[in-house]
């Protein structure tokens, strides 16, 4: 079966979306948005961050699930970056996943930043009055700005299918688009037409469920959704010893413009960026005060991103 025929069937097994017309007008309307040179200056690149991981379903009405690792660290930092860089970004995340602006605050922000005042009103804790006020005035500004698109997704059917439609939508931007695909996205599922209903049933000693391949999607997207967009993928392995060559390999069948090779341990200190010609380390900058290693990612790659617009002839 080609991959064609793979991507084809993966499609139409896939429950439709519930509102794609909406996501579709969001982001013609978000797109239109930060294209436009008039008013604040130049158009704005535009760059569609995935975060986060997807769940590949094991049951019609869902009770259990296949999970890929990814709390959405990652994605969300780079988000602040890229809009920080001025980037308009559209934030397609696993829904409950950390979202950008959020980091510095505690797990149970609601709970914990704020406390009751002796005339019953609520006031923002002193601990936390710095980190609260800079999360609501970044993420209000990037909002109002209309910088920021968030889209959540959960299941896999539902992230190939939002994928698609942003890129899609991007290509009238040409090389202004960016794809920093940065989710963990399932390797396996169980296409939907053989998925049982109802929840499955305990008792038999053995759980017989076939998953079945998810067809690729980077080459298709490089290819033929958005094939003048600026494409850099994540490479995570657990063994240091096949990274890079897994990095590379994936660079090349893909055909990504980068591939960024994560160690899951490291993946906070220092990431790996392959482009074909060079290997670039990237490490987190202890001396500077917004130490993450996404900082000087993002610089690294919103420049390549300015040359690669430069030199093409769209
Ligand atoms: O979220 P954090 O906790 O901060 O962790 C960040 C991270 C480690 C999850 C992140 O930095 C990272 O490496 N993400 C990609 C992890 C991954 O699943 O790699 P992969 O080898 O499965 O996939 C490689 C690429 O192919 C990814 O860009 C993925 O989006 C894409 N893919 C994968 C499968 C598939 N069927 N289609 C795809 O397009």
């Amino acid at each position: 079966e080609t991959l064609e025929a793979q991507i084809k069937a993966f499609f139409d097994s896939a429950p439709p979306l519930h509102s794609s017309d909406e996501i579709t007008q969001k982001l013609n309307q978000f797109i239109r948005h930060n294209s436009s040179s008039s008013g604040n200056g130049e158009a704005r690149r535009i760059v569609c961050v995935t975060s986060g991981g997807t769940t590949a379903p094991l049951e019609q009405r869902c009770v259990r699930y296949v999970d890929n690792f990814s709390s959405g660290h990652r994605g969300a930092t780079s988000t602040e970056y890229f809009l920080k860089a001025g980037y308009a970004v559209i934030f397609l995340h696993r829904r409950g996943s950390f979202q950008p602006f959020c980091r510095s605050l505690p797990d149970d922000p609601l709970l914990e930043c704020f406390e009751p005042t002796n005339d019953s009103n609520i006031q923002v804790r002193k601990a936390y009055s710095e980190s609260v006020k800079r999360a609501i005035l970044d993420h209000h500004t990037a909002v109002a700005g209309g910088h920021l698109l968030k889209l959540p997704f959960s299941t896999i059917f539902e992230y190939l299918q939002m994928l698609q439609i942003i890129a899609m939508s991007m290509r009238c931007i040409g090389p202004r688009a960016m794809f920093y695909l940065a989710a963990a996205v399932s390797d396996y599922y169980v296409p939907w037409k053989d998925m049982v209903e109802h929840k499955i049933q305990s008792g038999s000693h053995l759980l017989d469920v076939k998953l079945v391949q998810v067809p690729k999607m980077l080459s298709v997207l490089r290819i033929d959704w958005a094939p003048l967009a600026f494409c850099i993928s994540f490479k995570l392995e657990t063994d240091s010893s096949i990274l890079l060559n897994k990095a590379n390999a994936a660079l090349e069948k893909y055909k990504m413009h980068a591939v960024v090779a994560n160690e899951l341990s490291t993946r906070k200190e220092q990431v790996v960026v392959t482009t074909g010609v060079e290997k670039i380390t990237v490490r987190r900058d202890n001396s500077e005060s917004a130490n993450d290693v996404e900082n000087p990612l993002i610089k690294l790659l919103s420049e390549r991103h300015a040359t690669y617009i430069e030199n093409s002839s769209w």
